[in-house]
Parts: C-alpha cells; sequence; structure tokens
C-alpha cells in the first residue's frame, strides 16, 4: 500500500484498503517497535498548535523520536503567524525544514490552506470539523478489542462533533455500524456531505433515544459537550451552561451500563470532564478501554507518519 505523499485531513478521500492498512500497520508497530526504530531517521516533522493538547501533542512527538526521526513543537503564538504573517508563507517556510506538518487548528479551512500551499504531507490533529488521527487510534482500538468491525455497532453520545465526525467517516467505511445518540449537534461540525457519504451505506443512524440505542451497543463513546477553546471563554459561558443542563441525560455513566443491561465497552477521547459527559465510575469501569485508547493513539500516529513520509 502505497500512501506517501498523502494528506490526512479527514479521511473522507480515504478508502477502507487503505484504512485497514494503516491499523493493520499501527497493530505490528505496537507488538514490534523496535523492529521501526529507524523507519524515519532524520526526518522531521513540525506540529503547529493553534489549541491546546495532551495527548496528540506527546504521542506524535514521541512516536516521531521512535521511529528515529524529531519533532519540533510550533506554538501558533510564539510563531509569526502571531503577528500576522501570513499562514501560506509560513507553512511554505516550514516545509523547506521537514517531511511532514501536522497542526491543530480552529478551523478546518487553515488545513485546506496549508495543504494547498506545500508538497509535504498535512495531517490534521484536530479542527472543528474533524479528528481523524483520533478516529483511526480508535479503530485500531476497537479491532483489538472485538476482533473487527462487521456487524459490531458504535453508539456516539452527547454532542455531535468532530470526533464523532471522524468515528462517522472511519467507522462507516470498515463497516460498523455507527450510531448518533444525540440531543443536538455542534453547529460547527456540521458536514452535509458527511452525512450524506455515511447514509449511503446503510450503517448510520441517528436517536435521541440512548437507553434504547445502549442495549445491544459493543461500544459506546462519549466526548466533552464543549470544546477545549470554548471552555473557559466567558463570551460562551452561557452557552456553556446551557449545554450542561440539556446533555446530562446523556451522561455515560455505570448506572447507565447497569439500568440498559448494557455490555458495552466504554470509549472516551479525553481530556474528560467528571460529572457532565462521563462519570468516574464509567472512565474506571471494568468495561472501560479508554487509557487503551489513549496509547494507541502513539501506534497509530508511527503507522500515519511511516506511511506519508
Ligand atoms: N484526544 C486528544 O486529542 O487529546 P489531546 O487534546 O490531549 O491532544
Ligand atoms: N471535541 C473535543 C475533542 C478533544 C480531543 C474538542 O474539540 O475539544
Amino acid at each position: 500500500m502505497d500512501l506517501k505523499g498523502r494528506d490526512v485531513l479527514n479521511f473522507k478521500k480515504y478508502n477502507r484498503e487503505e484504512l485497514e492498512y494503516l491499523i493493520d500497520l499501527g497493530i505490528k508497530i505496537k507488538k514490534s517497535p523496535k523492529k521501526y526504530y529507524d523507519s524515519l531517521k532524520r526526518k522531521t516533522l513540525v506540529m503547529l498548535f493553534e489549541k491546546s493538547s495532551t495527548r496528540t501533542r506527546t504521542s506524535f512527538e514521541a512516536g516521531m523520536n521512535q521511529l528515529g526521526g524529531h519533532a519540533i513543537f510550533l506554538d501558533w503564538q510564539s510563531s509569526q503567524l502571531s503577528i500576522g504573517a501570513e499562514l501560506k508563507d509560513e507553512a511554505r517556510s516550514i516545509e523547506r525544514y521537514c517531511e511532514c506538518i501536522a497542526a491543530r487548528v480552529r478551523e478546518h479551512k487553515t488545513l485546506q490552506l496549508m495543504a494547498n500551499a506545500v508538497e509535504v504531507p498535512v495531517v490534521n490533529m484536530l479542527c472543528e470539523k474533524y479528528h481523524p488521527c483520533q478516529g483511526i487510534a480508535d479503530m485500531m482500538t476497537i479491532k483489538e478489542k472485538l476482533g473487527g468491525f462487521e456487524g459490531k455497532k458504535l453508539v456516539f453520545t452527547g454532542i455531535a462533533n468532530n470526533v464523532s465526525n471522524s468515528l462517522v467517516v472511519t467507522g462507516t467505511k470498515l463497516g460498523m455500524q455507527v450510531t448518533l445518540a444525540i440531543p443536538e449537534k455542534d453547529p460547527d461540525a456540521i458536514d452535509y456531505e458527511l452525512e450524506k457519504m455515511a447514509k449511503k451505506t446503510g450503517l448510520y443512524e441517528e436517536t435521541t433515544d440512548l437507553k434504547s440505542a445502549v442495549k445491544d451497543a459493543d461500544i459506546i463513546y462519549t466526548d466533552t459537550w464543549v470544546n477545549m477553546e470554548y471552555m473557559s471563554d466567558p463570551k460562551f459561558a452561557k452557552e456553556k451552561e446551557r449545554r450542561m443542563n440539556t446533555f446530562m441525560p446523556y451522561q455515560v455513566s455505570a448506572k447507565l451500563l447497569k439500568d440498559t443491561g448494557s455490555k458495552a465497552k466504554i470509549m472516551h477521547c479525553l481530556a474528560a470532564h467528571i460529572g457532565y459527559e462521563i462519570t468516574r465510575d464509567a472512565i474506571d469501569h471494568p468495561n472501560s478501554v479508554i487509557f487503551d485508547q489513549a496509547e494507541n493513539r502513539l501506534h497509530i500516529q508511527k503507522a500515519i507518519l511511516t506511511s506519508l513520509i
């Protein structure tokens, strides 16, 4: 499989075989990390962050190091982008120093602009619409835990957002049933083309009835009701409070599993907001695979980097 030079913006243009290839490579690298120690010797990844991160930053940086290469952390605010330098020109400069650019940005169009400006592959480390590296890492975790995708059901609850979009893209392409048990969608994340694509597979549905959806689910997945950039934004405080009330019936807890008799594995991309979208007893539940999910970010980043570079 040749994915050299490809961008990872949202996986909409990847087919099932390409996604399976990345997942299986992630599993292989996880089993025999030493075999890949020199895969990207002397190669450089530049990671541009317009927003905060724990897992994405550290897994890409550790991953690049473990492949024999190096990652440079570039904070938007301390780069010349903060004084109004044109993104196109900054990206054209950065590409002269590296083999791949990864970016976490507020708007997807920033990634598109960069991808159009440079020759090196561009990887989306999260934007308002997608979180593709999270989606593919989660599919790797699902494959490890459930053995495959056909006939398996993932229920995402909370607010439809960047993470659920990437679960819908990857999950339905891989043959999984993906159900959104949601009262609302994050207006910034809506992608009608994606919804149309997902509906066409016959594997996608939306409901407001979480309890019925979770009964026969293999996975129950949730994420924050408020994205990171708005969490402490005073202008968003009223909407945050509204969401905290509206979404409470969609909280994932040990009680939800008990009351519905669900055997579902519990997933969350983290960072979690305990007592809101998820309870402590769900994070630490025997069915929780949340920290394996976090670990698999590392292995799949390595699969993505060795494939694109
Ligand atoms: N899941 C995830 O992307 O985590 P960070 O925001 O900490 O990178
Ligand atoms: N939806 C969350 C995902 C964090 C990994 C956010 O954008 O903040």
